[in-house]
């Protein structure tokens, strides 16, 4: 086992001033049940810190009212090489977080690559920097063409990947990315083709069980070293453990009644090499 060594990220998070649990677009959200917002924002304050303590420089962006769910930053683009490859997303609701997004991008100097297609940013993209491949969910949110659209926009081979569990409606549920080479993904999100391309492409994966995913493990987000996941997922902690990771628990209890978990919460910014 080689020893893992951190480096350093910069993410972009939105504070959860606003989140609540008004309509329902995926199994984990009960529109009828009530939500704690100061909770929310005490465990979001509390990743936060999390990521500041390991090094890594955090971004936010302004939480606007009318948007419960845009403390999911993840979803507002996903960036490869300095390049932003803008969203478009699924359900109404949730649309105008997308400019939000551009309007933070652009303002910051990132180069910009405004979508035509549906396309749920980071929920459904994830980079393997080693073999430079973008990982591309569909089946619920991300229409493929938005992945043949992001292929052009990042100049990087995607890989579609078909996901067929509703819980695990976007590809940051199912899948994440450890290191330059490394994965962790439950097999049972993903369609027998998929399963094999993913087998295929990475032999050496870290496979979580239902369990794992169910408690959140695989919405993760890792410096190479240090994985920083929901504190319910103390089974995919060990597995990390066993594979020369530091897994950094962290509660997020509160917003994973919006159906999402640590790696929801955070973009990575991913700069020109
Ligand atoms: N309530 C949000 C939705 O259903 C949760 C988004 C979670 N984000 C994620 N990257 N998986 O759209």
């Amino acid at each position: 086992m080689t020893a893992k060594i951190a480096r350093k990220r910069h993410y972009l998070l939105c504070r959860p001033h606003h989140f609540a649990v008004e309509y329902a677009i995926n199994p984990w959200m009960d529109a009828s049940a009530d939500v704690d917002t100061a909770r929310a924002v005490s465990q979001w304050e509390t990743l936060v810190g999390t990521l500041r303590r390991l090094g890594h420089t955090v971004d936010t962006l302004d939480p606007e009212p009318g948007l419960p769910d845009m403390v999911y930053a993840a979803n507002g683009a996903f960036s490869v090489d300095g390049v932003v490859y803008g969203a478009r997303f699924r359900y109404p609701q949730r649309q105008a977080e997308a400019a939000a997004h551009e309007k933070w991008y652009r303002a910051t100097g990132w180069r910009f690559a405004p979508p035509t297609e549906t396309n749920e940013g980071e929920g459904d993209f994830a980079y393997v920097p080693g073999p430079g491949l973008v990982l591309a969910g569909y089946g619920y949110r991300t229409d493929p063409r938005g992945h043949a659209e992001a292929a052009e926009a990042l100049s990087r081979p995607v890989i579609s990947l078909k996901l067929v569990d509703d819980r695990f409606y976007h590809l940051d549920t199912a899948l994440t990315v450890l290191d330059d080479e490394t994965i962790a993904y439950y097999p049972g999100a993903f369609s027998t083709g998929s399963q094999t391309i993913l087998r295929r492409l990475f032999p050496g994966a870290l496979l979580a069980d239902e369990a794992d995913a169910v408690a959140f493990g695989l919405n993760s987000v890792s410096d190479d070293h240090h994985v920083v996941l929901n504190s319910e997922a103390a089974g995919m902690a060990e597995k990390l453990a066993a594979r020369g990771y530091t897994p950094v628990p962290v509660d997020l209890s509160e917003l994973k009644r919006g159906g999402g978990s640590v790696k929801c919460c955070i973009a990575e910014l991913r700069a020109a090499a």
